[in-house]
């Protein structure tokens, strides 16, 4: 198991607009196991490659139901549809969450480890982390979409839903 340091708010990284994955390599495969790790060390729900600091668009996302991770290599969105207003946070800004407006449903086209096409589609919490790990990719944090002000959450790993 090996962790990666999660880049926080503010750093330069996490506003870059993140490269696709041409080929899979072992370096790759290893940087997905090691996000896989960080988030789950951490009760994240989903992790983007640049709070890692590694500008590539592979995404993971858990978000604790019975399918376990997805591992998104080049998302791409292809339809939404609904809203949903709730809470968000992210690992890149720990302790703290908004309340944001997402779709309340997303169908993503991406690769998977393989370099297989996949198509997911999600619903509420899914469509949620889906949206805010695609908007890493683009440099996008979720503070920018939040509707009133931050606020403080305590640490209640069972709750958070941080990615
Ligand atoms: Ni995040």
């Amino acid at each position: 198991m090996a962790l990666r340091q999660v880049r926080i708010y503010g750093d330069e990284k996490l506003k870059k607009v993140c490269r696709p994955v041409q080929m899979m390599t072992p370096r790759t495969k290893m940087l997905i196991r090691d996000m896989l790790d960080t988030m789950y060390d951490l009760n994240g729900v989903g992790l983007a490659a640049p709070q890692v600091g590694v500008l590539k668009r592979i995404v993971v996302i858990d978000i604790g139901d019975e399918h376990g991770a997805y591992v998104l290599i080049n998302p791409e969105i292809l339809e939404t549809s609904g809203e949903q207003t709730g809470q968000e946070g992210c690992l890149s800004l720990p302790g703290q969450a908004g309340m944001v407006t997402r779709p309340n449903y997303v169908k993503v086209k991406a690769l998977d480890e393989d370099m297989n096409e996949i198509v997911i589609e999600g619903e509420e919490l899914l469509a949620r982390a889906i949206c805010h790990e695609c908007d890493h990719l683009e440099g996008i944090m979720y503070v920018e979409k939040v509707e009133g002000e931050l606020f403080e959450v305590t640490d209640e790993p069972e709750e958070d839903e941080e990615a």
